[in-house]
């Protein structure tokens, strides 16, 4: 977080829809709120249509009264501009302003998210919003934060229509200055694709075969970008109304969310905060909340606030699983546990009428006799007794890549192997990793590596010549770099970098393949190590690397699946293949302890260890996953801060439960 909010402890709430219930309700809230240890809410996220029943009309009493309350019950707003749901008189003026699909369909309006990214008018109107909202409410006391619009792209993260096609050629000018330039990154003299005139350039529009990669690269930049201003512009147009509160508006580091490149926008926010939720089908979602949590620290490069999540079921999965018993407990402090310095729901009352009316909230339809609620009321209390861990960062000496403009280009069609997905490939290589206890950044390619000992490579295609040198001479001046299959084999126009697999690591790796040969699907090459390999196989021949496992049947019987190479002081690894997950374990483990990498602590198996570090203490989260409960040694000195009870030798944390310990600082 660039900047903190004004707010002492850890901040709880959710989003809080009052527009949406009669006001005799509102009183109810407030109390309950109390009850609950309340702290902070974000209001005023979809509620443009009451807020402006006619362009240029404004009636704001009824958010004055909102944000008065709040107030008056010492409760703090993070005020949103309502930009994400324009009211239907806004299309009924400006048609051209819904987007159009890939397939050349005008949506219409009637839900939320459905609007044009690159429209003047849509602009126009939101900034009007912003700036009504900015001026009237600048100065009210209850405003600690400014939400800006929700979830950028969620429904909406491309449209291509005529005006996004003007807006992309605009960008692609701005970029390439001339034609020239943009045919040969994009390789335009293939199948006559040579434009002659701007004009001739298009959205890449469903079409007859497979569009050319480098434009639709482009145009995934240009998307996530056009959002982007969308967001500079509100965000600028508020901080010229009110240059002390800090803006947010909340990513979807997520499992389904890859639509915006983040390491562009975290850097235009004051606040960094997420969205998270949980994938019914996941059987082990604490993976994927520690991925995400370690991600998006890594964006804010510090403390973070977690927006939404659900207290139980969503509504938008095919199948929505409830939590089970003290899941609600172990997420939440699981997302503290990864740098969360606030914990919000989507939402605080559950929805009688709408679309969402199926998602659980923190006060269910059930009301107040039911688990949710106390769990809620528990995680109240557990979040004032974590208040002195605000602020405090996570020190990690394993940095992994990550690269949003690589997955959208591996991902594009017509690869090698359909098969490959950036996601799972990160988190094949992070869940051994949680499993130890082993704390992690994610980096961008170029970002600086000197902090690290160890750097992870699972997956990135794409690469440029400045983060190709970040990462090689890392190495080279002694660290341990350690790259994945289809890694560093395109530019950043998305050609192909020649002379041999993996191009831009070949020489560091100390390797040279000259054919891909990926895997079918239930095709799993053994190994001279034991395990095998899946998904992806290459004809690997060493070039000053040794093999650490080579297959022993298939077309590649004795070719290397995994190579180890000495490169300047350090060392490199190249892992050629997707091992099976005990195979792949085995090989991080290895390649963690020869670099150095200690875990945070050892902890029995599902016993979840993370640590914070503030300036008088470390603070070690245990979350025990498992269904026996743990005994985890301490230093002299320490306190379990979620009951209050100081230690000695060891704490005892019970099966689905948590524990907090302050220690001595360990460093
Ligand atoms: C998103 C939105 C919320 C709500 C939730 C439901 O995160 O921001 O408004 O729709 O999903 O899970």
């Amino acid at each position: 977080m660039t900047r903190s909010l004004k707010l002492p402890g850890i901040a709880y709430g959710g989003d809080y829809n009052p527009e949406q219930w009669p006001e005799e309700v509102w009183a109810e809230d407030m109390r309950l709120m109390a009850e609950a240890g309340v702290t902070m809410v974000s209001v005023n996220i979809f509620s443009w249509a009451l807020l402006e029943p006619s362009e240029g009309t404004y009636d704001f009493s009824r958010l004055d009264r909102i944000l008065d309350m709040l107030y008056a019950h010492g409760i703090a707003a993070d005020l949103a501009t309502p930009t994400a749901a324009p009211p239907a008189w806004f299309f009924v003026e400006h048609p051209d302003a819904l987007p159009v699909d890939q397939d050349g369909r005008r949506l219409s309006y009637g839900s939320r998210q459905t609007f044009c990214p690159s429209s003047p008018a849509y602009r126009a109107a939101a900034l009007r919003m912003a700036g009504e909202l900015g001026r009237r409410y600048a100065d009210h006391p209850a405003v600690v934060m400014w939400h800006v619009h929700n979830e950028y792209g969620c429904h909406n993260a491309e449209c291509y229509c005529d005006v996004s096609a003007e807006a992309f050629r605009a960008w692609l000018q701005d970029r390439y200055a001339s034609l020239d330039a943009l045919n040969h990154a994009w390789g335009t003299t293939f199948w006559s694709q040579w434009y002659y005139d701007w004009n001739q350039i298009l959205p890449p529009r469903a079409t007859g075969a497979v569009p050319n990669p480098t434009h639709q690269l482009d145009w995934r930049r240009f998307c996530s970008d056009a959002l982007l201003s969308l967001y500079e512009a509100e965000s600028e147009v508020l901080r010229a109304a009110a240059p002390e509160t800090p803006a947010t508006t909340n990513f979807m580091v997520n499992f389904s969310f890859e639509a915006l490149d983040y390491w562009r926008w975290a850097p235009a926010l004051d606040i960094v905060s997420n969205d998270h939720y949980l994938r019914s089908t996941d059987a082990e979602s604490q993976i994927d909340i520690a991925l995400s949590g370690d991600l998006v620290r890594s964006l804010a490069g510090g403390p973070w606030l977690l927006m939404e999540h659900s207290t139980g079921a969503v509504n938008w999965q095919p199948v929505n699983r409830a939590k089970t018993a003290g899941e609600l407990r172990r997420n939440a402090l699981a997302h503290v546990a990864r740098g969360a310095d606030g914990i919000a729901y989507f939402q605080w009352r559950a929805a009688k009428a709408g679309a969402e009316q199926w998602h659980s909230a923190m006060l269910p339809h059930a009301g107040t006799d039911s688990q949710i609620w106390r769990d809620v009321v528990r995680l109240g209390a557990d979040l004032r007794a974590l208040a002195e861990v605000r602020g405090s960062t996570t020190p990690a000496q394993v940095a992994i890549t990550w690269d949003w403009n690589s997955s959208w280009a591996m991902e594009l069609p017509s690869q090698p192997s359909g098969e490959l997905r950036f996601l799972d490939l990160v988190r094949s290589w992070y869940e051994p990793l949680w499993r130890a206890g082993v704390q992690v950044d994610f980096v961008r390619p170029d970002a600086d590596l000197s902090p690290y000992r160890l750097v992870l490579v699972p997956s990135l295609y794409l690469v440029d010549d400045e983060s190709t040198a970040n990462l090689t001479t890392f190495a080279e001046r002694g660290g341990t770099l350690a790259v994945g299959f289809h890694s560093g084999m395109v530019d950043a126009n998305c050609h192909v970098r020649l002379g041999g697999y993996p191009g831009a690591f070949r020489e560091a790796l100390g390797v040279r393949t000259d054919e891909l040969f990926p895997l079918l699907p239930g095709q799993t090459p053994t190994l001279t190590e034991g395990g095998t390999g899946t998904l992806w196989s290459e004809r690997v021949r060493l070039e000053g690397a040794e093999a650490v496992t080579s297959y022993t049947d298939g077309p590649l019987t004795g070719v290397p699946a995994v190579t180890r190479n000495s490169y300047g002081t350090g060392t490199t690894w190249y892992i050629a293949t997707h091992p099976d997950p005990t195979t792949l374990a085995t090989l991080l483990d290895r390649i963690r302890t020869e670099a150095g990498v200690a875990p945070v602590r050892t902890t029995p198996a599902d016993v979840e260890a993370v640590l914070r570090r503030g300036p008088d203490a470390d603070y070690l989260f245990l979350i025990n996953h498992s269904d026996e409960s743990a005994e985890v040694p301490v230093s002299p000195g320490a306190v379990e801060l979620l009951t209050g009870k100081p230690l000695s030798g060891s704490v005892g944390v019970p099966a689905g439960e948590v524990a907090v310990v302050r220690e001595p600082r360990r460093d």
